[in-house]
């Protein structure tokens, strides 16, 4: 059985850092909005029968994973491998089961955008579609299962599939999967709503308690320079008053990277954002513009970041 997850990434409308948390976390104020920057996510699930009561003990799946670039793990140190360690351990722990998961790679890496996050959170998606634990919400026809015998697909299937599923999850049904979502990391669980048809939420707590709000619509660019900032790192460089309008984790970033104000100041004369600010905890910058006025085209983003070396995304918020 196979299946094909689009996992969006997100950017911070607003990041307040309230206060500590045991264990080295922050206590968030974290409102997060999906876009339309995406991963895809294959996998491709085998079930091989029962474990074995000689195998019972210890029985660890097989997996297989092609992390979408050479310099990603493709081990348990990769998110997407541990959430298909998690699903199999809470749902299927006497299955003896293979999952070769790809994945296409397209949001930065440690760029303040969830990639990593994304990726972990559509195989937890995925596998709970695939064994029937949440419906397959906008699923298009790459999820027939087409090497199943006897799972011939019509053609009035195939282009229901297309349309995609009209029904999304309720946050019931999708709880136990958060759950497991918060075990991979904080920006998880929100990762997890957005592949399911929430889009944007509010994460207090360690950024994980979400409650959901009304997705803002909006034409985004995203400018992600070509050095990785690590969130451990940005966190760890936050002092007592450090604070901006919409992200609190600005001044840490900018002291570790001052390149990022420089990047800021350029992005903000590129046509006439509503704002400019960091996402996350960088290096990634974004402009939000109004959904009904213009948006400036890739060459005038290109032109006004003097070829500066990075990504560049131009596109608009999930609704
Ligand atoms: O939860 P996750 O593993 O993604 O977090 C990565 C790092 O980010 C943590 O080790 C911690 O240093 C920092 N962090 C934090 N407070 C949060 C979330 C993350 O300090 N609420």
């Amino acid at each position: 059985m196979d299946i094909k997850i689009n996992a969006y990434a997100k950017i911070n409308l607003k990041l307040k850092v309230l206060g500590d948390l045991p264990g080295g976390y922050h206590e968030l104020y974290n409102h997060m909005q999906a876009v339309g920057l995406c991963d895809r996510v294959y996998i491709d699930y085998h079930d091989m029968g029962a474990v074995s009561a000689k195998e019972a003990e210890g029985y660890r799946p097989r997996v297989i994973l092609h992390p979408g670039k050479p310099y990603l793990p493709r081990d348990e140190r990769n998110l997407a491998w541990k959430a298909a360690e998690l699903m199999h351990r809470r749902f299927h722990p006497d299955r003896r089961e293979k999952f070769f998961i790809s994945v296409e790679k397209n949001i930065p890496v440690a760029a303040g955008l969830a990639g990593g996050s994304a990726d972990g959170a559509a195989v937890l998606t995925g596998l709970a579609r695939l064994w029937g634990l949440i419906p397959g919400y906008g699923e298009g026809p790459e999820t027939a299962n087409a090497d199943q015998p006897g799972a011939e697909v019509s053609a009035a299937d195939r282009s229901e599939a297309a349309a995609g599923s009209p029904e999304r999850p309720s946050l019931q049904q999708l709880e136990p999967l958060i759950e497991l979502a918060k075990e991979l990391g904080s920006d998880v669980p929100f990762s997890l709503l957005a592949q399911n048809g929430y889009p944007a939420a509010v994460g207090t707590g360690r950024g994980t308690e979400l409650e959901l709000v009304t997705s803002e619509s909006y034409k985004v660019l995203i400018y992600t320079p070509n050095f990785p900032l690590s969130t451990k790192a940005v966190y760890g460089e936050l002092k007592d008053g450090d604070a901006s309008e919409f992200n609190d984790l600005e001044p840490p970033a900018k002291r570790l990277s001052p390149e990022i104000e420089a990047v800021m100041e350029l992005m903000k004369g590129i046509g006439t954002p509503l704002r400019t600010q960091l996402s996350g905890s960088g290096p990634s910058v974004f402009n939000l513009y109004s959904n009904k006025g213009p948006c400036p085209s890739l060459k005038e983003v290109k032109a006004a970041l003097a070829n500066r070396e990075g990504n560049i995304y131009l596109g608009e918020t999930l609704e």
